[in-house]
């Protein structure tokens, strides 16, 4: 697979160009790949030279073997070519000291910004060496010092027609791979891998964007295997194996009493290993807006927390947000050919506001049992209308 892969691409981008080359060898441009050397500026020449290109398609090469430190660096569009390649095959590195972000934006090591055609792939590693951020994090220890803002990995920001692909992104500070004003994206084959306990590190976190495909990714994280912001639709999440992490979610959406649109998410194929949550939706009380035409089918759940959960009275620190009337408006979710086990007794938690109830719901052969020996599972279910059919264990008392 990994051998016509690499035939492929070398055909694709070396051979077909004439003229001007269209491959760009971060060693050209005095990269010194011992993961000491500052290579930042190398990999911004080359960089340069690849968006520029006018034959192609261009493509950056960061080569196998080597290890690459770069600092926070901006990928800048659009490109003159209107489909670019960055084949990372060594592993690229992130300062291991926050101490180099002194001064500027915290929130960002790779960005890439208004690219079209952005395909990057290559076999490598992209590794945050997010260890010291997530020590001084105030996520799970607020301390003098500590902070809420870490690097996230590699953010996206209005790249249409984007595929990433084969690669290893790891030990991010913050969110792995975050995905902003982007329309069109496909993600696959990719493996997320950072510690359970680790704060704040989602594998991809969609934001504002629209028709993204994520499929066959591993990913084990410290927070959500995948998050879906505000204003996001159609999203195709296939074959994803989560875990450790706080599963897959919808949200949260609508803080600080924000309009929302979220519609058309579709999650399938999906295991859950171990996870805190499986199939979540978390609103903010007091948002506003949708959140509709969402489906959770053929999953599996193993000794997750909370398989199947909709909390529409979300709060970051529990019992500090007050109640309010507004409520993101849920409906037409479906929960489809389910099953596995659930490690506390409510294995379903429906817990949908009382001034803007979900409407709509739709269960259909779903069976969780508890992975703690003779439990049986319960159903929490309040403010939610729909209907059940087929086998459905444990039953939901509130719906038909
Ligand atoms: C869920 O687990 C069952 C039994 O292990 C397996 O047959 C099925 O293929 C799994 N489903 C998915 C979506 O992987
Ligand atoms: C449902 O939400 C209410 C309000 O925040 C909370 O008090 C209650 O514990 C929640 N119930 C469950 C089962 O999560």
């Amino acid at each position: 697979m990994m051998l016509i892969f690499g035939l492929v691409s070398s055909l694709e981008v070396g051979v077909v160009s004439a003229g001007p080359p269209s491959v760009f060898n971060i060693l050209d441009f005095g990269a010194a790949g011992d993961g000491v050397a500052d290579d930042t500026e190398a990999f911004s020449k080359a960089w340069a030279a690849t968006c520029k290109a006018s034959t192609g398609p261009p493509s950056m090469v960061v080569p196998k073997g080597k290890t690459f430190l770069v600092t926070p660096t901006i990928f800048q569009g659009p490109c003159k070519f209107h489909k670019v390649y960055i084949q990372i095959e060594g592993t690229v590195v992130a300062p291991n000291n926050p101490n180099k972000w002194s001064g500027i934006d915290a929130s960002l090591w790779l960005q890439f910004d208004s690219i079209s055609g952005l395909d990057v792939r290559g076999g490598g590693e992209i590794n945050g060496q997010g260890q010291s951020w997530w020590k001084q994090s105030c996520r799970y220890n607020s301390k003098p010092g500590c902070t809420w803002t870490a690097p996230t990995a590699i953010k996206f920001n209005n790249c249409h027609e984007l595929r990433v692909s084969n690669l290893r992104i790891v030990d991010s500070a913050q969110t792995h791979v975050l995905l902003i004003a982007s329309q069109t994206a496909h993600l696959f084959n990719l493996k997320f891998v950072s510690p359970g306990d680790s704060p704040n590190t989602d594998g991809v976190h969609i934001q504002n964007s629209q028709h993204v495909l994520i499929e066959d990714c591993t990913m084990q994280t410290g927070d959500d295997c995948i998050s879906i912001g505000d204003h996001v639709s159609d999203i195709q999440v296939k074959r994803i194996a989560c875990g450790p992490g706080h599963g897959i979610s919808i949200g949260s959406l609508g803080r600080g009493g924000t309009e929302v649109s979220v519609e058309d998410i579709h999650i399938s194929y999906s295991n859950f290993f171990g996870t805190t949550n499986g199939a979540r939706i978390k609103t903010w009380q007091g948002g506003r807006g949708f959140a509709r035409g969402i489906s959770f089918e053929h999953c599996n759940f193993t000794d997750v927390e909370n398989p199947i959960i909709i909390d529409q009275y979300y709060c970051d620190i529990r019992g500090k947000c007050k109640s309010e009337k507004n409520a993101v408006q849920i409906s037409d979710v479906t929960y489809a050919d389910l099953q596995g086990t659930s490690k506390y007794p409510f294995a379903i938690t429906l817990n949908c506001s009382e001034s803007v109830p979900c409407t709509s719901m739709k269960f259909n052969s779903v069976n969780l049992l508890s992975s703690r020996g003779n439990v049986d599972t319960k159903a929490f279910c309040i403010n939610a209308h729909g209907e059940a059919t087929g086998y459905i264990h444990p039953a939901i008392p509130c719906l038909g």
